[in-house]
């Protein structure tokens, strides 16, 4: 007898084209009928075109006749909107005060360290106007899909990401948007991208706390957000600011982490704090969250971000982060990872 946990292990080799991600992970598995030998599944047609829908049926009828018995295979679609199919444990927003201290880096880190540790995660690059993730990551193709959907663009460890940057003619094109319309294109990644089934979406807020960051939080159900500062931030009243407005949005800050915090001199070992003394712990005091991290000014890491290869960072910062994070949000790790094991 064909049981439909066999039929659902076949469909795990197929993988949705462009965004190279299973059926499964997809969430475009709407039904599986087996009556007798004959096998009927049914898929979400959303962001595939028709000779996606023709490939995907192909190798679904391949994959399924390898079972013993299988005497027919029939594949049909029906039409989903994005917003039914995505199922998203946490959405974490990355907020500061100030620009330019280092909030994408701290979006891709947090990212690769869930990552690192078995979770399903994506990234919505809500920097309009500065989008910077597409670059670490070193990612240059264009998401698929079409008037009803559109796809990710999945990187070489497997985080989603969609960024207006990968939409534009030529990346070094400016966005030269009003606030109205840079809402309307952050909402747009939200409800017409197929996330699919995602443990974490981290969102990389643009600066301050102007008109784009409100309308994320407006917009999107943020489980918790990680304020970004650096140790030239003369006042704790920038990081408080940030605070104040996630907490008017009622949104659970879940921590602090300061960025370019000391400088690492192996010579010697030593750490230098280039920048001043740290103010993490005043920081997480003033934010009235706990102190996730203090990353360190790394040149390494600055090469890697520059070609396009932070996924190749290797640091045990990143496994703190990981675990740090992992802790502060409600999902159940993949058996032998999680934080009640
Ligand atoms: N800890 C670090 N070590 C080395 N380089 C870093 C570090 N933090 C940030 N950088 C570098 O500094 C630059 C700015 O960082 P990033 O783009 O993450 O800042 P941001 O807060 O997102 O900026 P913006 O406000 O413009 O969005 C990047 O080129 C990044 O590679
Ligand atoms: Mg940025």
């Amino acid at each position: 007898m064909i049981t439909p946990e066999q039929v659902r292990s076949r469909l795990d080799e197929v993988l949705v084209p462009h965004v190279v991600r299973s059926l499964h992970y997809m969430n475009l598995i709407r039904d599986i009928t087996i009556t007798d030998q004959r096998i009927n599944v049914t898929l979400a047609s959303t962001a595939l075109d028709v000779n996606t829908q023709g490939w995907i049926s192909s190798k679904i009828e391949e994959a399924l006749h390898g079972l013993t018995d299988v005497t027919e295979v029939h594949v049909e679609y029906t039409d989903l909107k994005p917003s039914e199919l995505n199922q998203i444990g946490n959405v974490i927003a990355v907020m500061s005060g100030k620009g330019g201290v280092g909030k994408s880096l701290v979006t891709g880190l947090t990212a690769i360290a869930l990552r690192r540790k078995g979770c399903e995660v994506g990234i919505l690059d809500a920097d309009i106007t500065g989008p910077s993730i597409p670059k670490m990551f070193g990612i240059v193709d264009r998401p698929g899909g079409n008037d009803s959907g559109m796809l990710p663009v999945t990187s070489k460890s497997g985080i989603e990401i969609m960024s207006i940057n990968l939409l534009l003619p030529s990346e070094d094109d400016a966005v030269i948007w009003r606030g109205p319309l840079i809402g309307k294109a952050i909402t747009q990644f939200w409800e017409e991208v197929v996330w699919g089934n995602l443990d974490y979406l981290i969102v990389d807020l643009p600066p301050g706390t102007a008109d784009a960051p409100l309308t994320v939080m407006q917009t999107l159900p943020i489980s918790g957000v990680i304020v970004v500062f650096t140790p030239q931030d003369l006042t704790a009243m920038i990081v408080r600011k940030a605070v104040k407005m996630a907490q008017q949005m009622d949104k659970r800050v879940l921590g602090v982490v300061e960025n370019m915090s000391y400088l690492y001199i192996p010579e010697i070992d030593k750490k230098i704090e280039i920048f001043g003394k740290s103010r993490a712990e005043e920081m997480a005091v003033a934010a009235n969250a706990p102190l996730i991290g203090k990353l360190p000014l790394d040149p390494d890491l600055a090469r890697l971000c520059d070609a396009g290869q932070i996924e190749r960072y290797d640091s045990d910062i990143i496994a703190k982060l990981g675990e740090s994070i992992a802790n502060s949000t409600s999902v159940k790790m993949p058996p032998g990872q999680g934080k009640n094991d």
